[in-house]
């Protein structure tokens, strides 16, 4: 070998001096391993100890509120509540189960059926002349058809849900009798009044009536519905409506409709029988359908109408009871946007889409030059795949156009 001693001599010593190191580095990877041990373990132990502990908390939590849900909370207790199976879905540990979806769903003659059907009367009748509106509604439990081939067992003002539109000028006193023909109490609340609710707003028992007065001195587009606990319960079953408060300085128009959009919770398909309310649905904003007036796309069957250069008013409404709509028509901007039905102010100019809070409303004025077919739809699109789309037909043309 030709390598010169000197460097092969040193390389001994230096070699032990490796080996050496090697074996203190695994002293101290021992040592270091050792002390990581401990540390995990006093730090993974009390982790371990609590999450068991809260697991345990979260079971017990559980348990309470599931045994909370299925005694203090049970629908079944109240009046005119036991009939209703899907409000009794809780169990002593599972906690409640929504059915499943039904949206969409729609029998073989859907079309036919939607044509037959009678559209809720969405344009707006004038308001009754003289000081006081009178205002006369029934209170009652009735079948009523929310969508082609769909059946729900609902509670209404009149006969509908929505119930009637109520149209008064600004200034007018209403007059308002309610008169209970259902089987449990029910009430009104209506946003467009400024009274005590304890006293206008207060339970009618089955059988009995009650006449109140408020003047409407606020205008805008209102929503009214049953106040009586929980009013969650009785706005899902149907219980609720517009109000239209008209000031004397609005633009004329061509045309005014009224739009309420609501949602429904469906317990059964409501095709072979009646559906009624599955309350955890409706507590988790899952509906089966979102309907304008009460019924899934009866407008797009029986289009609300107009001209070519004619200006369209719409009053909207939205009743929930927890969605909120995007109030939108296609291809066309909102010329005039009272948000919030704010009519004291100065409305915005042409915007897109204007929000409708649960419980609240807007005025919007649109005007079409052109003829053609105009979807007006909550641009939250899932709303439109449950029923929320109608169509404005601008002159009369043939065809229809789905959104
Ligand atoms: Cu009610
Ligand atoms: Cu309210």
């Amino acid at each position: 070998m030709a390598y010169p001693a000197s460097t092969h001599l040193p390389a001994r010593p230096a070699h032990r001096e490796e080996l050496e190191r090697d074996e203190s580095d695994s002293h101290i990877l021992l040592k270091l391993f050792a002390l990581f041990a401990g540390i995990a373990v006093a730090v993974i132990l009390p982790i371990g100890l609590w999450l068991a502990v809260s697991a345990q908390g979260a079971r017990d939590d559980a348990e309470k509120a599931a045994a909370k849900a299925a005694s203090a909370g049970s629908m079944a207790d109240m009046p005119g509540m036991a009939a209703m199976p899907g409000m009794t879905g809780a169990t002593a540990k599972g906690g409640t189960y929504a059915t499943p979806s039904f949206a969409g769903l729609a029998p073989a003659n859907a079309d036919a059926l939607a044509m037959r059907h009678a559209a809720f009367p969405a344009a707006l009748a004038p308001a009754p002349a003289g000081a006081v509106a009178h205002v006369t509604l029934a209170m009652q439990h009735t079948t009523v058809s929310i969508a082609p081939g769909i059946r729900y067992d609902a509670w209404t003002f009149g006969d509908t849900a929505p119930g009637p539109v109520i149209h008064v000028r600004q200034g007018q006193t209403v007059a308002v009798t309610l008169r209970n023909d259902g089987p449990m109490p029910h009430s009104i609340d209506f946003h467009a009044a400024q009274i005590a609710p304890n006293v206008a707003f207060g339970d009618v028992l089955p059988g009995q009536s009650k006449t109140f007065t408020f003047v409407a001195s606020t205008p805008g587009v209102f929503m009214y519905h049953c106040g009586t606990a929980p009013a969650f319960v009785h706005i899902a079953n149907g219980m609720y409506g517009a109000i239209v408060v008209e000031p004397s300085n609005l633009p004329a128009v061509q045309h005014e409709y009224v739009l309420v959009s609501s949602e429904w919770y469906l317990n059964s398909a409501g095709e072979s029988a009646p559906a009624s309310l599955d309350l955890t649905k409706a507590n988790e904003m899952t509906p089966d359908w979102v309907t304008w007036n009460g019924y899934a796309h009866q407008y797009k069957e029986h289009p609300l109408t107009a001209d070519p250069g004619d200006t369209v008013r719409f009053w909207v409404v939205d009743a929930g009871p927890s969605l909120t709509t995007d109030f939108h028509v296609v291809g066309a901007v909102l010329e005039r946007a009272w948000l919030n039905g704010d009519l004291v102010d100065a409305p915005q100019h042409d915007i897109q889409t204007a929000p409708v809070p649960a419980g609240g409303g807007g005025v919007f004025d649109v005007k079409i030059d052109k003829a053609g077919i105009y979807p007006f739809v909550s641009h939250s699109f899932a709303s439109v795949n449950m029923g929320q789309v109608g169509l404005l037909n601008v002159g009369h043309v043939a065809g229809t156009m789905s959104h």
